[in-house]
């Protein structure tokens, strides 16, 4: 993906370090940070610089190379399983972040360079799921689609092209005139904010929606489908993904738009029998009491917008049930979401 004409991965690593696009300060700021240890990575999955199943799931990834390598031996399984744990506790909603700790770790116990190599395969696959995944999902989008997407589900959230956004990204390149309509996506505004940014960059036409308008656009007949992503997906076809798309999946219903969700098999939790069992992150309740922005001169503030006297509540996630979903957009092509659809992909 290129910002300002220069190609950039949302996240990689070089030497031992690991850089990633800053998220928290776009799309005022465009800052590459640099994370030198497996600490830093952690702290960075934790306060949401990287964000995104995917993008998290890469992180996670090349955390746990550096774990090796600081540790400095593969001997020292201790020390490793101690940070493997410590990276698992960062965000626990999404299911990318936990598929990159096991696949690392258990390629590191060879030996340290191996780890690094399986990380670095990690978020190259991300790439080609991620791409094929724009394939398949650009077959559901016609020419002249409206398409609501909710969170950041593109490049910034997935390595390179993006889960939901990919199906855009191809149909836009393949000729298709569309129009986005992007959900605002409170508390910690990631459309208003990422995919309005990431939208902006690659001259596609957009709206950013307050969160609560989607289902009067639905109504008046203005979104031909939507499109989301996931943090995981249960055995069953439940979906977990930012609080606010089970509204959204309900609406879509009601209305009878079809409602996508795209997705690699790495987000697919086979152990999680239904969306009961998949845990929801709660964040803290001051980025629902405050938000940034930029002063009249342009310098980055931060503001109380809420009653200063009230608790506010922040799940970041909430689980749309299977029976809301029309189809899942994987790299192996779209599927119900249904159990069966989804034993038969992992046969
Ligand atoms: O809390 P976030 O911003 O990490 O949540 C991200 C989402 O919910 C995305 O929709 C999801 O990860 C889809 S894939 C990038």
């Amino acid at each position: 993906m290129r910002v300002n004409g220069k190609h950039y991965r949302t996240v990689w690593m070089k030497g031992n370090s690991v850089f990633m696009i800053n998220q928290n300060l776009l799309p005022f700021e465009f800052k590459i940070y640099e994370a030198k240890s497996y600490h830093d990575c952690c702290n960075a999955i934790r306060t949401m610089i990287t964000r995104g199943a995917g993008a998290i799931g890469a992180t996670a990834g090349f955390a746990m190379a550096q774990a090796f390598a600081e540790t400095n031996s593969k001997d020292d399984k201790g020390l490793v399983q101690s940070a493997k744990k410590e990276i698992e506790s960062t965000r626990p909603t999404a299911r990318n972040l936990f598929y990159a700790t096991d696949r690392v770790f258990r390629a590191g116990l060879l030996s340290v360079n191996n780890a690094a190599s399986e990380a670095q395969k990690l978020a190259d696959e991300n790439i080609e799921e991620a791409r094929l995944i724009g394939l398949y999902g650009n077959e559901l989008i016609h020419d002249g689609f409206r398409i609501e997407t909710h969170c950041n589900a593109g490049w910034l959230g997935f390595v390179d092209y993006g889960s939901a956004l990919s199906p855009v990204y191809t149909a836009v390149k393949s000729g298709k005139n569309i129009f986005v309509y992007v959900d605002e996506t409170r508390p910690r505004s990631q459309g208003a904010r990422l995919t309005a940014w990431e939208l902006q960059n690659e001259e596609i036409p957009h709206a950013i929606i307050p969160d609560n308008a989607g289902a009067y656009y639905m109504s008046e007949g203005k979104i031909d489908v939507m499109i989301v992503g996931a943090d995981r997906i249960a055995a069953n076809g439940d979906v977990a993904n930012k609080i606010g798309t089970l509204e959204k999946a309900i609406a879509a219903k009601e209305f009878g738009i079809p409602f996508y969700v795209a997705a690699p098999l790495s987000t697919f939790d086979i152990n999680c029998k239904s969306g009961k069992d998949i845990p929801i992150e709660l964040r803290s309740q001051d980025e629902v009491h405050y938000q940034t922005g930029l002063d009249g001169k342009g310098n980055v503030i931060k503001i109380m917008i809420s009653n200063p006297g009230s608790q506010a509540l922040n799940p970041s996630f909430d689980v749309t049930p299977a029976k809301f979903i029309t189809g899942i957009i994987t790299e192996k092509g779209i599927i119900k979401a249904d159990g069966n659809s989804i034993k038969k992909l992992f046969e």
